[in-house]
């Protein structure tokens, strides 16, 4: 059977794998969380005391570092070394390790390669910042989703709260817009909207008009 792909880039907090889980379940696709794999990196580094400044220790965390992705229930678990550390990679600080390392090219070039292997064993719906720039440039549908950095803040600050953690709105919008700011001018593979990408702003759309669109417009491209 032929496989498809569905590349989906964007900011921090933009929906991108709420949207992404959904519509990889709606098509019977593998969902694909490539930021995951950046903040396992970065739980590596900082668990060795790597800096991102050291090159040769950099390299060398490159060659020790086996990441792989394996499905519980359908719940992608992120395996860091023989150890599941799913739970480990969604603090604030993990987010930050994650962006610093993610500037890195030796890191990039690893977690790229393991991306487009993933994608080319099944049909995949995978989230991140350079997916139709660079993991799959040819993918069936490219997919830029933003909104308003104080849309995201306030998805995210009820996030936190509903899950019982204190926050403060402020501070989460300063850090959203510190990270996009890292993540798009960064030297290796910044966060660019593809050229062949569709842009969908969410600040104004639900999560199902955002799926039903993305859903027709893959099935537009593939007919
Ligand atoms: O999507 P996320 O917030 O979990 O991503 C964590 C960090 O990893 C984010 O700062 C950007 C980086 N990232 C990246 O550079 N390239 C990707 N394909 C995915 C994430």
């Amino acid at each position: 059977m032929k496989n498809y792909s569905i590349a989906i880039d964007g900011p921090a907090g933009a929906g991108k794998s709420t949207i992404a889980k959904l519509i990889a379940k709606k098509l019977g696709f593998i969902y694909i969380d490539t930021g995951a794999m950046y903040r396992a990196m970065g739980l590596y580094l900082s668990q060795n005391q790597i800096s991102v400044e050291d090159e040769a220790q950099i390299l060398d965390a490159c060659k020790k570092v086996d990441i792989s992705i394996t499905f519980e229930n359908e719940v992608q678990q992120v395996i860091l070394n023989g150890e599941n550390v799913t739970g480990m990679i969604r603090s604030p600080e993990a987010s930050l390790m994650a962006s610093n390392c993610s500037a890195l090219k030796p890191i990039r070039e690893k977690l790229v390669e393991l991306q487009q292997k993933l994608a080319a064993k099944t049909s995949v719906v995978m989230d991140g910042r350079d997916i139709g720039t660079k993991v799959l440039p040819n993918a069936n549908l490219k997919i830029y989703l933003t909104a308003s950095s104080a849309v995201r803040a306030k998805r995210r600050y009820d996030e936190m709260v509903a899950g019982g953690q204190e926050c403060d709105l402020v501070e989460i919008e300063a850090a959203i817009i510190d990270r996009d700011y890292r993540d798009m001018h960064r030297e290796n593979s910044p966060l660019v909207q593809a050229e062949d990408a569709v842009l969908l702003d969410s600040s104004d759309m639900n999560i199902d008009e955002v799926v039903d669109q993305v859903i027709k417009m893959f099935q537009a491209n593939i007919a």
